[in-house]
């Protein structure tokens, strides 16, 4: 009893356990596909969408009239399966866990030599020319807090912190984008560590400012970071992708404080900004756009929450002040369809952060992350004034070089015969200020 215990009987109920659970996933990923073709079918029957012609050509930025506002919202809409979130970009295609797999173990071993590739970074902080390059690249500032919060509430700053953790300030109102300020995405020895300093720590950010919104696109561990909770002001309202309170409830954020957006939601925040012992009001339009990405915490969990992009614009009470309109670009492939309809809906904007980093291998990654060519269509399609590169330099989870964003984003701007100042990328922590819009 005690040897068939433990020799034949676990070998086969692990065997059996195994085959069941690769037989549900395959039998599961089957009908969530045949959901996911057959509603996008049906979508793009019942849903064409405006397209740029020369007579609209000159107001096509924000201008969709009602119809084509139906269109747009019809065909991106959110779409779920089993109480979970699908992409609905005709890019797709299913991946499963097992290409995933096949990269990460497969392709690791035979063409990154191993595991634990880190974009060639060490490699380069042990040589002259190497820390030469860091410095030239990736130079940290630290963040000037009296500068910032001292300007008067009017214009735009955008300053990078690293990943996609952004601190843009619009008309006073200050917004603090997929805030992450640790070592690691996750404490693990598995997980990559950062290649920078943070030019500043999330506590240097609620001592010295003021932090109105944090707006978060998704729930990966490299966009949030749980651990800055118990530092985060009551006064700071968190505008996140819809399903994510769960989560944010559960480490002690009252439901008060959170605003969840479905893609094409909006929502209209009243932030009081103070200056010179005076203080004024201002509105905060957000609203949820979609993306095509993923989203897991746990095993569990997977696209039990959604992922988005942001548009967000501010102005006084009475609409007075120029135009402030920011894109907040959440990690996702390039889908011309969807990044058109976008600049036809909320376009142009003063302001795009967009990611320019985690591209490699195309064939896994396109349909998740776009590439800097990608980043600059983005730009271009949305009508973006001036956008900003990043989700690079901080930590390395695919297989291009540390330093090859930078490189392939002036590529791409040289071959769409773009200013290389229209992509940037920018030192972290230093302040930018960014011109508005008319
Ligand atoms: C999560 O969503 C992606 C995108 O639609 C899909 O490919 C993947 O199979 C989904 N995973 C699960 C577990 O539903
Ligand atoms: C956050 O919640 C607390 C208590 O639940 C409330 O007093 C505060 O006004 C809320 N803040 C925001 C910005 O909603």
């Amino acid at each position: 009893m005690l040897a068939q215990l433990g020799g034949r009987l676990p070998l086969k109920v692990f065997s059996y356990t195994i085959c069941a659970w690769g037989g549900a996933w395959i039998v599961y990923y089957a009908f969530q596909e045949c959901r996911r073709t057959f509603a996008l079918r049906s979508r793009q029957r019942r849903f064409p969408l405006p397209r740029r012609t020369a007579e609209n050509d000159a107001a096509w930025f924000g201008q969709a009239n009602a119809q084509e506002r139906k269109n747009i919202v019809g065909r991106f809409s959110p779409l779920k399966f089993l109480g979970r979130y699908l992409n609905v970009t005709p890019e797709w295609r299913e991946q499963g866990l097992w290409e995933w797999m096949w990269w990460k173990v497969v392709h690791a071993l035979i063409w990154n030599d191993g595991f634990g590739f880190d974009g060639g970074f060490s490699a380069d902080t042990k040589t002259e020319e190497g820390r030469k390059r860091i410095e030239t690249l990736l130079p940290v500032e630290p963040v000037d807090m009296a500068k910032l919060f001292g300007a008067p509430p009017e214009g735009s700053t955008y300053t990078w912190l690293g990943q996609s953790t952004c601190l843009i300030r619009m008309h006073g109102v200050t917004i603090l984008t997929d805030p992450v300020f640790g070592t690691q995405p996750v404490k693990s020895f598995l997980s990559p560590v950062r290649m920078r300093p943070m030019p500043c720590t999330f506590l240097d950010l609620v001592r010295d400012g003021v932090l109105d919104i944090i707006l978060v696109s998704h729930n990966h561990f490299d966009h949030l970071d749980l651990s800055i909770i118990p530092h985060v002001p009551r006064t700071t309202k968190w505008v996140v992708s819809r399903g994510m309170s769960t989560l944010l409830r559960k480490c002690g954020v009252p439901m008060e404080n959170i605003t969840e957006l479905a893609w094409w939601e909006e929502a209209q925040l009243e932030c009081t900004v103070a200056h010179d012992d005076t203080s004024v009001t201002r509105v905060v339009h957000i609203t949820g756009l979609p993306a095509s990405h993923w989203s897991a915490r746990t095993l569990l969990d997977t696209n039990k929450s959604l992922w988005s992009s942001y548009a967000v614009r501010v102005n006084d009470q009475s609409a007075a002040l120029p135009r402030a309109s920011l894109f907040f670009c959440g990690d996702s492939g390039y889908s011309p369809d969807l990044f058109r309809s976008i600049g036809r809906m909320y376009g142009p904007f003063h302001l795009a952060t967009i990611p320019i980093g985690s591209y490699e291998p195309r064939w896994h990654l396109s349909l998740q992350h776009m590439d800097p060519l990608g980043s600059v269509s983005v730009a271009e399609d949305i009508g973006a004034a001036q956008s900003f590169g990043m989700h690079w330099g901080t930590w390395c989870m695919s297989d291009e070089r540390w330093d090859a964003p930078p490189a392939d984003l002036a590529l791409a701007l040289a071959q769409k015969k773009l200013p290389c100042s229209y992509v940037k990328t920018v030192p972290l922590g230093q302040i930018q200020h960014v011109p508005l819009g008319a």
